[in-house]
């Protein structure tokens, strides 16, 4: 049996973007494959780590919703990152085998770094045209008082103001643009050193357990060719001991939120695993659907609508007849909502049970026990670790 490493940063409850697109996947995998599921919480705290404390319980809600999809304690090595210290340790030694212009270019670093800029550049752009309006008006009351004294003509004051203002816009301007590009080669400030580290970090979880196999998303697949890299420096400099890993993509077509752009927490479009059937039920009446089909009897555009994309997520069964009848328009959207609502909710109730009979205890007892699993494997590697090194 190959071994399967995949981890997840606790983010707290999971929506069916997850259920569909990774979920589903890791309980398929469990029967074919030895599996380590992690709660990434050092990966969360590379960026959450002004309250690591809120870390905790998101971890319980979202092991609590793997247990509920069917992830099995028995057949899966279910665990935490931070109660492996061999993480760190085996993190340290691969910091030393990948250089800083490697984990600079890294598209997911890249992508954060330009988030963190274009929020910076905002805040210092106000902060110079706030200071461009104060020194404008200081040159217009400065001219003003000028023109009391010397009694100018209308004339003669209105190109003394010009001459002044522009002056003032100009210094402005250029204070701007030096500014923008001045700070584009040093928003090293802005970033943390346990940020850059993140894939690093990622390829110790992945080979501590000697994973051959990742199932991931796209978004990960220059993580695990990092990691395939310092698999292969580390063997070729000290000792063979690792697997150089594939990545396994999982091919689901996106899910999309009740908007019908991709769904994220971030865009409040979500329906959660563990929604409450009266939420779900008021999120599946508000969401749009064509907006050229007013009313029933109005012919509708299936490919279009968000509720027809989540008809198809979800499967429901006479999803032929759906699409004709919204385009004919004999299906009003009200009752297509129904339909869509009553498909949800029973495909959500056996997971919703599921999660419902499981207490925080239970999830700190199966999550202290795959830790204890997960220590076991990883001690084993770093001791082949260590003995490769040599050091004392
Ligand atoms: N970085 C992954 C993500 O954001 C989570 C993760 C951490 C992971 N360690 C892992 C995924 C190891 C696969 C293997 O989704």
């Amino acid at each position: 049996m190959k071994t399967i490493l995949s981890g997840m940063r606790p983010s707290g409850k999971l929506h069916i973007g997850h259920l569909f697109g990774v979920l589903e996947n890791w309980r398929k995998l469990q029967d074919s494959y030895r599996c380590y599921f992690e709660v990434a919480d050092w990966h969360a705290m590379t960026t959450e780590y002004r309250n690591p404390r809120a870390i905790r319980q998101n971890t319980l809600e979202m092991v609590k919703d793997w247990l509920a999809a069917g992830i099995d304690p028995k057949r899966a090595v279910i665990f935490v990152q931070s109660r492996v210290p061999e993480h760190t340790e085996l993190h340290i030694v691969f910091s030393m085998l990948v250089s800083l212009s490697r984990l600079l270019r890294n598209p997911t670093f890249k992508e954060y770094v330009g988030e963190l800029k274009a929020k910076e550049l905002k805040t210092s752009g106000r902060r110079v045209l706030d200071r461009l309006v104060e020194q404008t008006l200081d040159r217009i009351l400065e001219v003003l008082q000028q023109e009391q004294q010397s009694h100018l003509s209308a004339k003669e004051y209105r190109s003394l103001l010009r001459a002044r203002l522009k002056e003032t816009v100009a210094e402005g301007l250029n204070r701007l643009f030096h500014t923008t590009e001045g700070e584009e080669l040093s928003y090293g400030h802005l970033v943390n050193y346990g940020f850059l580290g993140y894939p690093v970090l990622q390829a110790a979880d992945i080979l501590l357990y000697k994973g051959e196999v990742v199932p991931v998303g796209e978004d990960q697949v220059p993580h695990i060719e990092l990691t395939r890299e310092i698999a292969r420096r580390f063997n070729e400099y000290y000792a063979p001991i690792f697997p150089v890993p594939e990545p396994l993509l999982t091919r689901f077509p996106r899910v999309p939120g009740t908007d019908g752009k991709r769904m994220s927490k971030s865009r409040g479009n979500t329906i959660l695993i563990s929604e409450k059937p009266e939420d779900l039920a008021q999120k599946v009446r508000r969401m749009i659907t064509d907006p050229q089909k007013i009313r029933r009897g109005d012919p509708g555009r299936p490919e279009i609508c968000p509720v027809f994309a989540l008809h198809r997520v979800f499967g429901t069964p006479d999803l032929e007849a759906i699409e004709r009848d919204c385009r004919s328009g004999a299906l009003g959207c009200v009752d297509c909502k129904k339909k869509l609502l009553s498909q949800i909710q029973a495909h959500l109730e056996p997971l919703q049970e599921k999660r419902a009979g499981i207490s925080d205890a239970q999830v700190v007892e199966i999550l202290e026990e795959g830790s204890r699993r997960a220590r076991e494997v990883a001690r084993r590697t770093m001791a082949e670790v260590h003995e490769a090194l040599g050091l004392f």
